[in-house]
């Protein structure tokens, strides 16, 4: 692909290492929502862009004016959570929950700790010397996320190529949409399976215990999204997170030397996910009716995306919100959404980053990159804003 054809970052994907791209820091100071024509996945159009934490909040939290659904936004992905509206989504969600509460994801901790520990003792048998992310911040949420559902260990590796297609901006729509037919397709299989003979895991459940409120084209739009959203996000968040300790020495010490339990090792999750914010927007809405935003006009029929990373950075949450402080006190980030799609796997997010990052920390207490760090590759123009590899030694 010649460099003409390499489709251009479009505003709501722009970041510079760690941080929003410097214009969306401009708009938050600025004008606070901006009238922008760009890319949104595959099409260039109008969009109003959204970068104040207060906005942000509202727009996501209020249904009545704000619709998901846009048939043509989402080709992807379709008929998942993501784009549906009340009463679909209420049915579904009300179906899923159960599936994660905070007792359900504390059954599955010394699981998520097993394979931590497997996964490090398989790095240190092999040297000293790894990419981590394909190493440990990959397999360990797959690993998880498949578990759960039941999707056997060789075929891991499968959906984990074609998440990545489709996640990537940069590639030609063809080849996303071929990735993402290839993942439905597979996902149709395994769900077909399930409904044939519904084992223990969650989707044997879910065909078990609602087989018939939801459909099969909604069982595998499920599936499809809790393999993707449950394993990118957290992979690329302990790889940024990693990074960003061994950029803070003085702040990897301190949660490397936390006892379990220390409060500063929660703290420290929440101001890894506010600060990296993998999910570069929330999925743009849809305005119902004319309404305003910021004291800006928005017509019925407009386009709204909201930029969590900037939202996350907002004066208005306190000082220094540009550093990353593990010993802040928790702010009310967005990094997970806000309001009835807020994310669903929130609590297991939470949990394995609880674990794997002290676990990291304290197994291989001389963690440091092994390249320089401008040299770290970046995965530019994604829907999860994350890393492609990050080489380390110990
Ligand atoms: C660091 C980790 C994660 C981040 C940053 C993240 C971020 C988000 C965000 C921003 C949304 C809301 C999107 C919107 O409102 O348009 C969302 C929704 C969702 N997330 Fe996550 N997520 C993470 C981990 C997970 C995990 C581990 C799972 C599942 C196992 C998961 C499953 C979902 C699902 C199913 C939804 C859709 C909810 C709905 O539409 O009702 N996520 N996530």
């Amino acid at each position: 692909m010649s460099e003409l054809e390499v489709p251009p970052i479009s505003i709501f994907y722009r970041r510079d290492g760690l941080d929003p791209g410097p214009a969306l820091g401009e708009v938050q100071r600025g004008d606070a929502v901006r009238r922008v024509r760009d890319f949104w996945l595959h099409r260039v159009g109008e969009y109003w862009l959204v970068t104040r934490h207060t906005d942000v909040r509202r727009v996501l939290a209020d249904q009545e004016t704000f619709a998901m659904y846009d048939p043509e936004r989402s080709p992807v992905l379709p008929d998942e959570l993501l784009n549906m509206d009340p009463p679909e989504h209420t049915r579904l969600r009300h179906v899923l929950t159960p599936e994660f509460t905070g007792r359900r994801i504390r059954a599955l901790e010394p699981m998520i700790r097993t394979l931590a520990g497997e996964l490090i003792d398989a790095m240190e048998s092999r040297g000293s010397a790894a990419d981590l992310m394909d190493d440990f911040a990959l397999p360990l949420p797959l690993g998880v996320i498949c578990g759960m559902l039941g999707v056997p260990d060789p075929d891991q590796g499968a959906f984990h190529r074609w998440s990545r297609t489709t996640l990537d901006l940069g590639l030609p729509i063809e080849e996303r949409l071929a990735a993402g037919r290839e993942s439905r397709a597979y996902t149709a299989s395994l769900v077909a399976e399930k409904r044939r003979s519904p084992d223990d895991g969650m989707i044997g459940m879910l065909v078990r215990e609602h087989g018939d409120a939801v459909s099969d084209s909604e069982l595998v739009g499920v599936c499809e999204l809790l393999l993707l959203a449950g394993h990118v996000t957290v992979s690329n968040t302990i790889g940024l997170g990693v990074l960003a300790l061994l950029s803070h020495p003085e702040q990897a010490d301190r949660l490397r030397n936390a006892a379990e339990g220390d409060p500063v090792i929660d703290g420290a999750v929440e101001e890894l996910l506010r600060y990296l914010s993998v999910s570069s927007t929330a999925l743009a809405r849809t305005a119902r009716r004319d309404t305003e935003i910021g004291g800006v006009p928005i017509k019925a029929g407009d386009q709204v995306v909201c930029q969590l990373p900037v939202a996350n950075r907002d004066p208005v949450l306190g000082a220094g919100m540009d550093l990353l402080d593990i010993e802040r006190k928790p702010v009310s980030h967005v990094t997970f959404g806000h309001g009835p799609h807020r994310c669903l796997g929130s609590t297991l997010a939470r949990a394995e980053l609880r674990i794997a990052l002290p676990a990291l920390l304290r197994r291989l207490p001389a963690l440091a990159l092994a390249c320089p760090v401008e040299e770290v590759p970046y995965r530019v123009n994604n829907e999860v804003y994350g890393l492609h590899a990050l080489p380390v030694t110990w």
